[in-house]
């Protein structure tokens, strides 16, 4: 069964804790926290996301699942952890070298949090291969990084389904999370190719039934 994270990114502020409690009882398993530093991608949404994270943290237990779209990503590993996340995902392409991946994945992990990497869709699978056996799980995003309610970018799925059979292949434990674009009807192409968990921001939170809308993504 595929798990479902909704990205914060474009909830309406006005009434931001009737919504999240919405989100919640619609049967999201995560919530998906889009931080942005306004370099690494132009929009910035740190303010934003710091906030729902201080009201997630008094209203709910479901885990936060961090997206780090920063160049600095020690410092934003350091702002999020404050918010105990079930997971921690930066950019491949924020890092200079292999040295600096290996030192965050340490430092992620030293702070008993799971450890995602995320490539751009532009980015190569190779590039990730040799981090696997050390990571929970991988972000393919299905969208260029920066805001929400974009096209899913189609050539980005055969991208999840070679990774899912090089992660069966090679018997590593590490989930597939898809992230961008995702709608009811294009979700069924993504968990085909392999994705155990998908996001999906303007899908959920542009609907008329949260609960119908998360039913149906995870059909
Ligand atoms: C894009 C974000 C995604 C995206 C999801 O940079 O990482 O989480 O906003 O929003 P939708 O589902 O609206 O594309
Ligand atoms: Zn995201």
């Amino acid at each position: 069964m595929v798990e479902i994270g909704v990205s914060l990114l474009n909830m309406k502020n006005e009434n931001a804790i009737q919504t999240l409690y919405n989100l919640e009882t619609a049967g999201i398993e995560y919530f998906h926290i889009d931080v942005m530093d306004g370099k690494f991608v132009t929009n910035n949404t740190v303010d934003q996301m710091l906030e729902y994270c201080e009201y997630l943290s008094s209203i709910t237990n479901l885990p936060l699942d961090v997206h780090l779209m920063v160049e600095d990503v020690k410092t934003y590993i350091d702002s999020f952890l404050v918010f105990e996340p079930n997971i921690i995902t930066f950019h491949l392409e924020a890092a200079q070298n292999k040295e600096e991946v290996l030192e965050w994945i340490k430092y992620i992990k030293e702070n008993n949090v799971r450890v995602g990497i995320s490539i751009k869709p532009t980015t190569k699978l190779e590039e990730i291969y040799e981090y696997l056996p050390l990571i929970h799980e991988v972000l393919i995003m299905t969208v260029e990084p920066g805001k929400g309610g974009q096209a899913l970018i189609r050539e980005t799925v055969s991208k999840i389904e070679i990774l899912s059979n090089y992660v069966k292949e090679k018997k590593l434990e590490v989930d597939i999370e898809a992230d961008g674009g995702i709608k009811v009807e294009n979700a069924s192409l993504l968990k085909k190719a392999g994705a155990n968990i998908i996001v999906a921001g303007t899908a959920i939170l542009d609907s008329e039934n949260f609960k119908e809308t998360v039913e149906k993504l995870k059909k």
